[in-house]
């Protein structure tokens, strides 16, 4: 084969095309889901286990604690899973107090990608 100039502009774009996927937007998104991984870790996994299924002894006989089958008791909304977070239900404790308004938006947006449904601009 030949080298030919094409691919030099070929390379070009696909080193524009992934550094657009770094935007700070996108940076943003992942800091703020990860920040909510160790939250949900630390207070949450207890009930709902490290991978969100909720296959635990406390709550393993709620439907509702399952965060990963698209089964919602709301509507799986940011905001209905930000309710739930701050509100509570029994048996899930309120966590508004315990979390800071900041904690609780990135326990959203860690919940929102572990249930797949997250959107761009979801959980803020
Ligand atoms: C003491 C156990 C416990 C803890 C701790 C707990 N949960 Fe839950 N959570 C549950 C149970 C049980 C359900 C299901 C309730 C039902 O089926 O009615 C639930 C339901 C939910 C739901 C589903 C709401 C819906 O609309 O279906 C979300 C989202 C959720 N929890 C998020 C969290 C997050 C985030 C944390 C940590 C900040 C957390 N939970 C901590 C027990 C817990």
């Amino acid at each position: 084969m030949r080298w030919r100039p094409q691919w030099l502009v070929l390379i070009a774009a696909g080193a524009l095309a992934c550094g657009q996927a770094s935007l700070p937007e996108a940076d943003a998104t992942e800091r703020r889901v990860a920040a909510g991984r160790k939250i949900f870790e630390r207070k949450c996994a207890s009930c709902h286990s490290r991978r969100g299924d909720g296959r635990t002894i406390v709550a393993g006989r709620f439907p509702y604690a399952n965060l990963l089958d698209g089964v919602w008791r709301g509507d799986g909304s940011a905001e209905s899973i930000e309710r739930q977070i701050r509100k509570g239900k029994d048996p899930m404790p309120k966590f508004e107090g315990k979390l800071t308004d900041e904690e609780i938006r990135q326990t959203v947006a860690y919940v929102l990608e572990l249930s797949g449904s997250a959107e761009p601009g979801a959980g803020r």
